[in-house]
């Protein structure tokens, strides 16, 4: 699965439930950051399967393999990658796809990795083509060739590199050209959490930022979170303020309730413009079949807006179905919206019309 993560500086970057990080995120979230592998939560076979890698490069003495992670934005590959370098009781660097353009970018930063040196390269799959292929030699042979001088006289000279591990990060898995996914020991696939996950991670957030919170108001924040860390604790801190401000500070459910509401962030995590468009679905087009580009002047939206902005998630929560014929809402999306169909639904097997309401 891909996770588009071009498109949301513009139109998501205001958004409470967007899954990038904003300035705001970026600069708690060193703080909030799990330190080892038994700090971090959920991912139980990711941490499962990477702690048996770590051990046993431990017990070798060797350098861990080079590591993939792989998942949508805000879902730990940051933290894991840090996490890869503490355990592993190694120094980290840190840079990633768009900072290096040109393969000389990458010879400087690998010859001067120290041996055992965890390389962290974020959104690696927007690296350079000539780049991306002197790291297919570095990975697998600790070697990379340095082109020295131009045109017919020059000449590649082979640097011997101390062994390092690579840890990549990407959103889009599927943009990785094949040579380069398999130069990766092992690969981990980030998966979306589940809600008692993200409760445990409200709680330890909630700890960490001195913040008082009870089970139901941690559970009503990580329902809102749409499976991201990342967001859970941007409510957090949003239900905090309202905490402070209209309360004495302690998050129950109701205040986190209230709080999100203010913000326009339902109880399943939809947002202002989520429920515009599963709006406009039900109650203009009768639940669809209905045609992206209509759907979004119903909005008011850009067609770009409506399909990688809110559908995603709309359809991830198997509210709405993209269907050769059109959007369709899902039967779950007349409830949630506490709407009734207009007839026995039998939604997404191409029948419907525009029933008008
Ligand atoms: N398993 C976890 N347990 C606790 N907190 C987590 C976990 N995963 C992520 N977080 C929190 O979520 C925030 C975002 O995580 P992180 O920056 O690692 O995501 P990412 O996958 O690198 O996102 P991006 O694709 O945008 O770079 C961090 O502040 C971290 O504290
Ligand atoms: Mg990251």
């Amino acid at each position: 699965m891909n996770w588009d993560d071009t498109t949301d500086t513009d139109a998501t970057g205001e958004r409470l439930v967007g899954p990038v990080a904003d300035r705001e995120d970026q600069a708690v979230e060193a703080a909030l950051r799990p330190k080892d592998l038994g700090e971090f939560i959920g991912q139980e076979k990711v941490r499962e399967q990477l702690d048996l890698v770590l051990r046993a490069a431990r017990a070798r003495g060797a350098t861990a393999d080079h590591v993939l992670l792989s998942g949508a934005p805000g879902l730990g590959k940051t933290t894991l990658s840090m996490i890869i370098a503490a355990e592993m009781e190694a120094p980290i660097r840190i840079t990633s796809g768009p900072a290096i353009q040109h393969a000389g970018d990458l010879a400087a930063i690998l010859s001067s990795l120290q041996e055992g040196e965890v390389l962290f390269l974020d959104e690696i799959h927007r690296m350079s083509r000539p780049a991306e292929e002197m790291l297919y030699m570095a990975m697998e042979d600790f070697r990379v060739d340095v082109i020295v001088g131009k045109g017919p006289g020059a000449t590649a000279i082979p640097l011997e590199l101390p062994p390092f591990t690579l840890v990549g990060a990407t959103t889009r898995a599927g943009l990785l050209p094949p040579p380069l996914r398999d130069r990766f020991g092992f690969t981990a696939h980030m998966e979306f959490y589940e809600p008692a996950e993200l409760e445990r991670v409200v709680h330890r957030s909630a700890g960490l930022l001195d913040v008082e919170i009870d089970a139901d108001g941690a559970a009503e924040i990580a329902g809102r979170s749409r499976g991201t860390p990342r967001i859970a604790n941007r409510l957090l801190r949003r239900v905090r303020d309202y905490a402070q401000v209209k309360a004495d500070g302690l998050i129950n459910r109701d205040i986190a309730a209230a709080a999100l509401a203010v913000y326009e962030v339902d109880a399943r995590g939809l947002d202002r413009l989520d429920r515009a468009v599963l709006e406009a679905l039900l109650k203009l087009f009768g639940g669809g079949p209905v045609g992206l580009s209509t759907l979004a002047v119903a909005v008011g939206e850009e067609r770009e807006t409506v399909e990688e902005v809110a559908e995603p998630f709309l359809v991830r929560e198997g509210l709405l179905a993209r269907t050769p014929r059109g959007r369709v809402a899902t039967p779950a999306a007349w409830a949630h919206l506490g709407l009734v169909p207009p007839r026995p639904a039998a939604p997404g097997n191409g029948q419907g019309d525009l029933f008008g309401t």
